[in-house]
């Protein structure tokens, strides 16, 4: 079969050696893609915004499968349009995708079906949630409604710095329009987990757990990034955990949209805190986790066509998901500077000493193909991931392959999974 990923960074380029590898697909294209991904598809140039242009394309090619990566596309309706058109499309529909593109919508949705989660207050106006902090305990949580590049979340320690953040958010509309609406949450403490989970609007079938580092800097310093690094399985995840999960959050989570005329099919995202009071979700995704894919797809025994595919037909009861009993380790190697100001361009070498290694991987995340080599193009460059017997050894290999990588300006956190040591 023909298959078509949208996307263009290093969970589009997790999702394609997933899926090239796949016995059942011979042709792969991947829109807009990256000189990564090039390696394993064919790149369109197309973005993931124009669902028209994808749509034809893939009319055109007669392609018979199209995944979409991203959260913009998904929240905007992709799938939707694609369905209309009769296509066969993995994701949710924008009805669903709305558990991540709106925070006030996650929160009351927990809210009414009980699922655990820090209490809340909503805000449509300034005035108000200044009013409200007036009389809150600190550190307290802002999150913009909308989606904003996982940077809308502001984490404040006393009553200046958050009035200082609902100016930012809701007055000066640093992150647009996702500021309309304000979350102001109580703060939560404990480790974090995340959970991709595979749905096909009954069934919730969990992946192995990965844990991602947020902010630019060790020791957790620094902005808040897309992610600087992975590890996959979480040693704090236990059995217990995952038993109370299922029951409370995961199969409730399914069956409160799926109550709502909300049918969620595709890769629910379940970020977690593991608190003293126990688990509780942080934020829900509704796509893979960029770089969690890193970590959990390289380790994933099944055909991804053949679970995706039972996603999409409602047949996901009949898989059986399972993983591989070692472990990854992702260290995502950025350009310096980054989540702010840097610069791009740099010729990237080293990326061959990869070709011929079954443990190790180097997915594209910010890359160009030039005339010169592959460049630079990005804040976050590339992940290097390796699966090892245990979250040691994969954690020594991965990092011993970020030095086969060198481009001018390479930046990496030194401290990716070291809690777990
Ligand atoms: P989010 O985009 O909602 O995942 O938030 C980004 C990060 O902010 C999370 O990964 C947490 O580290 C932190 N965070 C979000 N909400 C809370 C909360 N209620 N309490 C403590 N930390 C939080
Ligand atoms: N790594 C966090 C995310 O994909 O949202």
């Amino acid at each position: 079969m023909k298959v078509l990923i949208v996307g263009g960074g290093g969970r589009e380029h997790a999702i394609a050696e997933c899926v090239a590898k796949s016995k059942r697909v011979d042709k792969l294209y991947c829109a807009p893609g990256n000189a990564g991904i090039e390696e394993l598809a064919e790149c369109v140039p197309i973005s993931v915004m124009e669902f028209d242009q994808l749509a034809d394309f893939v009319e055109a090619n007669k392609i018979d499968f199209t995944i979409i990566g991203p959260d913009d596309p998904l929240v905007g309706g992709i799938v939707d349009v694609f369905e209309e058109r009769g296509l066969r499309v993995f994701g949710p529909r924008k009805n669903a995708a709305i558990i991540e593109g709106s925070k006030a919508f996650s929160k009351d949705l927990m809210k009414k079906y009980q699922i655990p989660t820090a209490s809340y207050e909503t805000f449509d106006h300034a005035e108000d949630a200044m009013a409200y902090l007036e009389k809150s305990t600190f550190p307290i949580v802002l999150k913009a409604d909308g989606l904003a590049l996982g940077k809308g979340v502001l984490i404040c320690n006393n009553l200046m710095e958050a009035k200082a953040g609902v100016k930012e958010i809701m007055l000066d509309k640093h992150f647009g329009n996702a500021g309309n609406k304000l979350v102001i949450e109580e703060f939560m403490t404990g480790r974090e987990v995340s959970v991709l989970c595979f749905c096909d609007g009954t069934t919730i079938l969990p992946m192995t757990s990965a844990q991602d580092h947020k902010r630019a800097k060790d020791g957790d310093q620094g902005l808040n990034t897309g992610g600087m690094g992975t590890f996959s399985p979480s040693p704090f995840y236990t059995k217990e955990f995952d038993e109370f999960c299922r029951k409370n959050i995961y199969q409730p989570t399914v069956d409160a949209m799926k109550a709502e005329g909300r049918e969620f099919v595709g890769v629910l995202y379940c970020g977690l805190m593991l608190t003293p009071q126990g688990p509780k979700v942080v934020e829900y995704n509704a796509r893979f986790g960029d770089p969690e894919a890193q970590v959990i797809l390289p380790r994933m025994k099944n055909d991804i066509i053949d679970v995706m595919e039972a996603c999409v037909d409602g047949r996901l009861a009949e898989i059986p998901l399972e993983f591989e009993d070692n472990a990854a380790v992702c260290v995502v190697l950025a350009s310096n500077g980054y989540p702010e100001k840097y610069d791009k361009g740099f010729v990237i070498q080293g990326l061959e000493s990869f070709s011929d290694k079954e443990d190790y991987f180097v997915f594209h995340a910010g890359t160009k193909k030039t005339d010169a080599g592959v460049v630079t193009n990005g804040g976050r460059v590339l992940g290097v991931t390796a699966l090892g017997t245990d979250l040691k050894e994969a954690r020594k290999k991965a990092y011993e392959a970020t030095e086969w990588i060198q481009f001018e300006n390479k930046y990496k956190r030194n401290d990716i999974g070291k809690a777990i040591m």
